[in-house]
């Protein structure tokens, strides 16, 4: 007798869809198979049944400085997750300056543990700082990997931004750990050029924030870091990508045999720049970076993730209240703080206009949201349904339709650029390692009940 029985599901995993029962014992998965019986039984019938989806890229309680933070903490955003069928994420550490890397990962491990609903992993980053003496990018690269992150974000933009010297050398050192380098890709120094111009000659709007972040020097940028990536035959992900010259490189880099992967998210799947267009303060809420583009860059993100140019949808969760955005868009463009909320409408919009249109195989948006995040960050336990894997379980109605909401989602934020989209195909239960954490719209999940994932590497086999 199992703990608990899913009867009579659709069983979609990245390869394959089963119409079986699916077992759990204890926290895993203990048997897939016909007539299975459980202390506890839940009927899925007319459901499909995926592994809990795996977002490898959100921002939880980021701190820009100031009064500026993003606004989901580990138990708003992590409740949100699981609304949407998530039950893995991976936020991040800024280890600042002179902190050591055991004390910036236990302050914000402390921010974490007790208040998490779903299970996490950390991104360390690695900024200048790190070259400030000898010796310090190695040790930083060794400690971090001895508590379990096997995962290092690189920027090209921002305060944290490195040289290209820098990069390179970050990319080896993470490359030679076994770890994986994944990359905010822009060309910084001609963006402050631009958006300098565009100040100077009293332009204000958000939609200024996309005019001065041409496509095409975010492909020089990326272009760049693979060719770096390429040179030391190190694996590499670009983040939040969003339109198609960037696509491509990642496509030609992988056309030549390079471990290059390649992550786009909601915003650029659902958004154009039409959205800056909106109204007073919604005009701002859109503003992310890299930027959202043109409904036909919208249609080529789409394109990619079907003929597998692009690997991983994750989300780049990182909205700012309502007071925040409309501080920065009194200021003008440029001081608008960036991000979106899209961790909770993840799964359900992928598989509506993905799956549901027709454009994506169930296995394919399994592979995107759940199998590919998980094996490429180093979460072996997670992503697929299989005996051993944890029992993180998803039961989807792939007919429920719904329209996205502040209203009804579960973001702290209280505004959605996604407001009025609708879907169909929604998140009915979501399980982690056994436990209910939401059902049918409701919170069954105790604060606290996450947990961390302690990864020892990458599969360095992945394509
Ligand atoms: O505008 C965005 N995306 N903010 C989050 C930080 C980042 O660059 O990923
Ligand atoms: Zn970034
Ligand atoms: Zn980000």
């Amino acid at each position: 007798m199992y703990d608990l029985v899913i009867k009579n599901g659709t069983l979609v995993n990245a390869d394959s869809t089963v119409f079986a029962d699916i077992a759990v014992s204890g926290e895993q998965i203990a048997a897939i198979g016909k007539d299975l019986p459980g202390r506890r039984e839940i009927d899925a019938e007319g459901k499909l049944v995926i592994p809990g989806g795996v977002d490898t890229h959100v921002h939880l309680s980021l701190d820009l400085g100031g009064p500026i933070v993003s606004s989901d903490d580990f138990f708003s955003g992590t409740r949100a997750a699981a609304f949407g069928g998530t039950t893995t994420v991976v936020p991040f550490i800024h280890p600042g300056a002179g902190k050591s890397v055991k004390e910036a990962f236990n302050e914000r491990r402390n921010e974490a543990e007790g208040h998490v609903t779903v299970d996490y992993g950390w991104h360390m980053n690695i900024g200048p700082d790190a070259f400030s003496g000898p010796g310090k990018l190695r040790t930083l690269v060794e400690e971090t990997l001895a508590l379990g992150i096997v995962t290092f974000k690189l920027y090209m933009a921002y305060g944290y931004r490195l040289d290209d010297v820098q990069l390179f050398q970050a990319l080896e050192a993470v490359g030679k750990a076994g770890g994986l380098s994944v990359i905010h890709a822009e060309n910084w120094d001609l963006i402050s050029l631009l958006v300098n111009r565009a100040v100077a000659a009293g332009e204000t709007h958000p939609r200024f924030h996309e005019r001065c972040r041409p496509a095409i020097f975010e492909a020089e940028a990326a272009a760049k870091v693979i060719a770096m990536a390429e040179y030391l035959a190190c694996p590499v992900e670009i983040f939040h990508i969003g339109n198609r010259a960037v696509a491509e490189v990642i496509a030609a880099a992988r056309r030549r045999g390079t471990a290059a992967f390649g992550e786009t998210c909601p915003q650029y799947l659902f958004l154009t720049t039409d959205a800056f267009e909106r109204e007073g303060v919604e005009g701002a809420y859109p503003v992310c970076s890299p930027p959202i583009r043109s409904e036909e860059e919208r249609q080529a993100m789409w394109s990619a993730i079907a003929a597998d140019d692009l690997q991983i949808v994750a989300t780049d969760h990182c909205p700012f209240t309502r007071e925040l955005k409309e501080e920065g868009l009194a200021k003008g463009f440029q001081s608008i703080p960036g991000g979106v909320p899209s961790m909770e409408m993840r799964m359900a919009s992928i598989y509506s206009h993905g799956v549901a249109s027709g454009l994506l195989s169930p296995q394919r948006w399994v592979s995107l949201c759940c199998a590919t995040p998980a094996r490429l960050h180093g979460f072996d336990r997670k992503g697929v349904l299989a005996p051993g894997f944890d029992a993180d379980i998803v039961i989807f109605d792939p007919l429920k339709e719904h329209t996205l909401s502040a209203e009804t989602l579960h973001e702290k934020c209280g505004w959605t650029p996604y407001e009025g989209l609708e879907l169909k195909g929604a998140v009915e239960t979501t399980i982690l390692r056994g436990n209910l954490v939401t059902d049918g719209g409701e919170y069954c999940g105790e604060r606290g009940m996450g947990r961390y994932i302690h990864r020892s590497g990458i599969d360095g086999r992945l394509r």
